[in-house]
């Protein structure tokens, strides 16, 4: 194998690493973190499969960002879903053996990939012609949209120009890495540009605000269900000194009783 591919297999594992010890310990810290009060927003759901109905609207289709802003919601619904398909149709690579006639049919999938990088052009653009917006934006906020791009880009120069890589080569590439059959990978500027950044993406997913990805699903405003009124709401912590109070009230009972 050459040093290139040995660079970018070995840089593949820690990326990956990181990305899962990361985004384990995030989760487990979102699922630990004490919920003392119900604060569903409006229009809330008063039963679990409401709120499952709310995450799935959420998820989908960005309700409340289409509510807030049709532009950002178009802008940004085109970039997750053209996100979307083209990952579904990277499967291609990653797939040790034959490929399933599945992946036939989805070969269209990619020319969501001008509806990802459309999407990011009008997301970057939003932050740097919107006053109000650039005044809130961090180095990081531009940071993930020029990422996105990069690889956006890069991955449409492969598909759709006369600079084509080697997809024979990238499936053994990339399918090795996940069977442990290591093997050299296709080294023209574009796809090593390509997979570089999809390699640093992992790596800061864990520390960056792609961390809304596992954060839409434990945020209290849209996961609780609006049932206040009918039952009590006792967090784990305060349900433990409610007990222990308990215990002591009836010791002191107790020998109140015993005294007299
Ligand atoms: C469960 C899956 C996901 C959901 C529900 C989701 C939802 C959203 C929503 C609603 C926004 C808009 C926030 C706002 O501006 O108010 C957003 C922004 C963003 N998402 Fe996602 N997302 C998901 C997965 C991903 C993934 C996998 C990536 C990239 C690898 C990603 C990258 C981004 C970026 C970069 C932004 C910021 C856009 C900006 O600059 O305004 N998202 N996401
Ligand atoms: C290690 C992981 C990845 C590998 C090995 C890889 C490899 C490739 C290759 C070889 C192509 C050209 C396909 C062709 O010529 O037909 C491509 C296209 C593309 N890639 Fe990736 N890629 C990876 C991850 C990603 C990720 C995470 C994204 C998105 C954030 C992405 C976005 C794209 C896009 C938008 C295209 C053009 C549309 C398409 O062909 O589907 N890639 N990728």
């Amino acid at each position: 194998m050459s040093v290139v591919s040995i660079f970018f297999t070995a840089l593949f594992y820690i990326s990956l690493a990181i990305f899962l010890i990361g985004m384990t310990r995030k989760i487990y810290q979102y699922w630990m973190t004490p919920v003392p009060l119900k604060i569903p927003t409006a229009p809330t759901p008063l039963t679990q499969t409401g709120v499952v109905m709310r995450l799935a609207r959420e998820v989908v289709l960005f309700e409340s960002l289409f509510k807030s802003n049709k532009w950002t919601w178009l802008f940004g619904w085109l970039f997750h879903v053209g996100l979307l398909l083209v990952l579904i149709r990277h499967a291609r690579y990653f797939w040790p053996g034959d490929l399933p006639e599945i992946f036939l049919l989805i070969q269209p999938f990619k020319y969501a990939a001008f509806a990802m990088v459309i999407g990011l052009f009008g997301l970057l653009g939003r932050r740097f012609f919107v006053e109000r917006i650039r005044y809130i934006s961090a180095p990081s906020d531009y940071l993930m949209l020029l990422l996105l791009l990069v690889i956006g880009v890069s991955g449409v120069v492969m598909t759709f120009t006369s600079n084509h890589t080697d997809v024979i080569m990238v499936k053994e590439f990339a399918s090795g890495l996940i069977v442990f059959n290591w093997a050299d990978l296709p080294t023209e500027v574009h796809f090593l540009v390509h997979i570089f950044m999809v390699f640093v993406l992992m790596a800061i997913f864990p520390i960056s605000k792609l961390l809304h990805v596992p954060g839409v699903f434990f945020s209290p405003t849209r996961n609780q269900v609006d049932d206040a009124r009918k039952k009590r709401h006792i967090s784990p912590w305060a349900l433990k000194q409610e007990q222990e109070h308990a215990i002591k009230l009836d010791q002191t009972l107790g020998q109140d009783s015993e005294g007299k």
